[in-house]
């Protein structure tokens, strides 16, 4: 079995594993099946961190859909959300009419969605909904309906999945926690 070393050493514990990962990951597929069934769907990944849980759930996904990428920046190299949202590439198509979905990899203070979402919608998405694999909803400042949420996490610094710290990790198959004197000295600044 690989592994994913020297990186584990820094994982305090795993919070979800890659089986529980996984059996959720199909489940949130199902019912997204369901929802868009013989409609237009397009999953609207937000970059970076979304990329690992959008390859598997596209592929449960059991009717016709297209993807489009965005980039955004809500964290610099740290570790808090400063509410300031930049967009650092667009989408590649227009959505008028379209059935969009959100996918993102966490929900923490909610501002980048919610910028996200009021800048879609005024390009007249005919649906406009969110999928989320994490949330962390004891974080949230700013509050936006999700419509599936993977999974709710206390306030712990999760990485792996997608999931980065200072843009590493984002391979591991799992969510873990991050020990803490990882980041000691960026928090000290
Ligand atoms: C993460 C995540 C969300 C955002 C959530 O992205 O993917 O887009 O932060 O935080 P918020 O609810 O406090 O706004 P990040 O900026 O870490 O970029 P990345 O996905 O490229 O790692």
């Amino acid at each position: 079995m690989a592994s994913h070393s020297p990186f584990e050493q820094d994982v305090e514990r795993v919070l979800i594993d890659e089986a529980t990962l996984q059996a959720r990951i199909k489940e949130l597929a199902s019912a997204i099946t369901e929802a868009y069934e013989g409609q237009d769907l397009l999953l609207l990944a937000v970059l970076k961190g979304s990329v690992v849980f959008l390859a598997d759930l596209m592929r449960g996904i059991d009717t016709p859909h297209s993807v489009d990428f965005m980039a955004v920046s809500s964290y610099g190299a740290g570790v808090q959300s400063t509410g300031v949202v930049r967009i650092l590439k667009d989408l590649d198509r227009p959505i008028a009419g379209r059935n969009v979905l959100i996918v993102e990899d966490i929900i923490d203070s909610g501002h980048t969605l919610n910028y996200l979402v009021r800048m879609l919608q005024e390009r007249n998405p005919g649906t406009l909904r969110v999928v989320t694999l994490l949330d962390k909803p004891s974080r949230r400042e700013v509050n936006i309906p999700v419509d599936w949420v993977g999974f709710s996490i206390p306030n712990e610094f999760v990485i792996g999945y997608g999931l980065d710290y200072d843009e590493l990790y984002r391979n591991l198959p799992y969510i873990g926690i991050l020990k803490p004197d990882v980041y000691a000295d960026l928090t000290a600044d």
